[in-house]
């Protein structure tokens, strides 16, 4: 299944198992800009790890699109705004190499964090305005940790193209900002959010849900849906269509809404009147898994 693209790397490809699995900054750089050279194209599909359908979706789209595949896995302290859930972010990284593996990813580069932060930072990458209501809003400091991360990754693996989830679509609107503002080499591309049959976007924070946590958490793109049909029905009105949200999300009592947003789609700004297209965007708590999901109306 491997390509002459690979050949014409110098990487003998037939008799690789898996992906070369690069600790290092120096060399996942050289290994880019040496498949740059000979005219591959290059992509980059960053993940905090625990892989699942979700990133798979994004590497698979890489795969079909570039000539060369590197996926960053690295969980980033600096955007964690709680130490629990930092703590809690368990990492297996045999299993995500062999997931990766499975979907023909040329090369993983998986830091030690003393590599991507051998001392603290004194530099940070901000974008106040798209960070600033939403997640941003009840995470502070978050975004400004995502954004400064990804500008780093960006600089250690200069790909052609980058992939991000609309899941996290905040995230992405955040990174498509400061990709502009700082003209940073690199086209986005967003990869719709994948879902479990009963509509609850995966998410490796879903694995912490009880069973009866599970059985509720999908109410929460049903009371999406509910809002953008009230939009498709001709509605204009922002809070009339967060209350057909929020309505049904009422209903289970072990759901306590963090927020529940209609904002431009581009800049993330909350909007009271509807007048072009709308990210519906809201975050919930389970016990102790926040959950977040949006659809786009
Ligand atoms: P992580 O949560 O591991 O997600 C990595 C990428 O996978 C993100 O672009 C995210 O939006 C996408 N993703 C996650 N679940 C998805 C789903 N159900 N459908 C589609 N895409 C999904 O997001 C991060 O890591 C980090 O913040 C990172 C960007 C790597 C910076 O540290």
């Amino acid at each position: 299944m491997k390509t002459v693209a690979h050949d014409k790397a110098g990487m003998n490809r037939q008799a690789r198992v898996g992906p070369d699995l690069i600790k290092q900054i120096d060399e996942v750089r050289s290994r880019v800009l040496d498949c740059r050279r000979l005219g591959l194209m290059t992509a980059l599909v960053p993940t905090m790890g625990a892989l699942h359908a979700g990133h798979g979706a994004l590497i698979e789209r890489a795969r079909r699109e570039a000539d060369v595949v590197f996926v960053t896995i690295f969980v980033n302290p600096i955007q964690f705004d709680r130490p629990d859930d930092y703590e809690n972010y368990t990492l297996n990284l045999q299993t995500d190499l062999e997931f990766c593996a499975a979907r023909g990813v040329d090369f993983v580069f998986a830091p030690e964090v003393k590599e991507m932060y051998p001392s603290p930072p004194d530099t940070f990458v901000e974008v106040p305005r798209v960070s600033e209501h939403l997640c941003g809003k009840f995470r502070p400091g978050h975004f400004r940790g995502v954004a400064t991360v990804v500008a780093k990754l960006l600089n250690i693996v200069p790909a052609d193209v980058a992939y991000f989830g609309e899941k996290d679509a905040q995230q992405l609107a955040v990174i498509e900002r400061m990709v502009a503002d700082l003209n940073i080499p690199i086209a986005i591309v967003p990869v719709p959010t994948v879902r479990e049959a009963d509509g609850l976007a995966l998410s490796s924070r879903n694995q912490r849900l009880s069973p009866d946590e599970r059985r509720v958490a999908p109410l929460l793109y049903r009371a999406l849906e509910a809002a953008r049909e009230k939009i498709a029905g001709g509605c204009r009105d922002a809070t009339e269509v967060k209350e057909a949200g929020l309505e049904l999300l009422r209903t289970e009592s072990q759901i306590r809404v963090e927020y529940f947003e209609v904002a431009d789609a581009q800049e993330m700004q909350p909007v009271e009147h509807i007048a072009g297209p709308v990210r519906i965007a809201a975050a919930v708590w389970l016990g102790s898994t926040r959950l977040i999901d949006n659809v786009l109306a």
